[in-house]
């Protein structure tokens, strides 16, 4: 029973930190240093949590940090759990149910993507106001806990339009330009082909990247308030005649990780409570 999973995992980590976390951050890669900023943190690696599986892939760090962030209490995941690792879809998204357990009210979810959209430039930051789950699944499917949330959710508002308001004006007050746009989720490993870029493009996506989209649908149903963000680390196949590579995706988000950083601790300080 996946409620009594959740609750012994928000327990344990309960029993562990001493704040009541309103907001929770899942951060991407090379996107972790956000949670170095915390204070009074808190480290909890996802090996002693009870059902939490264990992240694999270098450059994501496997640990939960819980403390606070410009007057804010936050837990953040410093790495997340991608389905093309082979974890369910459960297992993906089963930290944000741990979150919301915890308390937390909101979630920002960051990524590095792929640009689609052609007016994008690798070191863009990109506010996500919409997705297209492309994974040829759903973290929901199965039988639905009435108590988590409903069996047919409403997708029409997750990324909520207030928050991605606020962020346009934190971007706007700090001098940061930013992008907007719909965040396709594949399931990865392989990067796309130029065909299926040029598919996505026509299709409405203007970015892609192989997470987000689940947990995004996890918090929807769990009722959380969702702000998403992602780095454009490179441009998506067939675009610029060069292939892909996680270093290039790796080296770009640590250009941009001072504008991020600025970014997203800029958004969680002004944020309504
Ligand atoms: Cl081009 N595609 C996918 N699926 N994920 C990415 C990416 C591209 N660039 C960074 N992450």
């Amino acid at each position: 029973m996946m409620q009594t999973e959740i609750r012994e995992a928000s327990t344990f980590i309960q029993d562990k930190i001493t704040t009541s976390p309103a907001i929770g951050l899942i951060l991407g890669s090379g996107l972790g240093v956000l949670a170095e900023k915390i204070e009074d943190p808190v480290t909890i690696s996802y090996k002693e949590i009870p059902h939490f599986p264990v992240s694999t892939v270098s450059g994501h760090k496997g640990q939960l940090v819980a403390g606070k962030l410009e007057g804010k209490q936050v837990i953040a995941m410093q790495g997340r759990f991608h389905f093309y690792e082979g974890y369910s879809m459960k297992q993906v998204t089963f930290p944000v149910r741990v979150m919301k357990e915890l308390g937390a009210e909101s979630i920002i979810v960051t990524n590095a993507a792929g640009g689609i959209n052609k007016d994008f430039n690798p070191g863009d930051l990109m506010l996500i106001t919409d997705h297209i789950n492309n994974m040829g699944t759903n973290p929901l499917i199965g039988p639905n806990d009435a108590e988590l949330g409903v069996r047919f959710p409403d997708m029409s508002q997750v990324y909520n339009a207030s928050y991605t308001d606020h962020a346009e004006k934190c971007a706007k007050d700090l001098g940061i330009t930013i992008q907007k746009g719909v965040y396709v989720g594949n399931t990865g490993p392989t990067y796309e082909t130029p065909a299926e870029i040029k598919m996505l493009r026509t299709l409405g996506g203007d970015a892609v990247g192989m997470s987000t989209v689940p947990e995004v649908t996890v918090a929807g149903h769990a009722g959380l308030k969702v702000l998403g963000i992602s780095c454009i680390s490179n441009m998506a196949a067939g675009i610029l005649d060069q292939p892909l590579t996680h270093t290039e995706v790796i080296e770009t988000t640590e250009k941009v990780k001072e504008d991020f950083l600025k970014f997203v601790k800029e958004i969680i300080r002004t944020l309504p409570q």
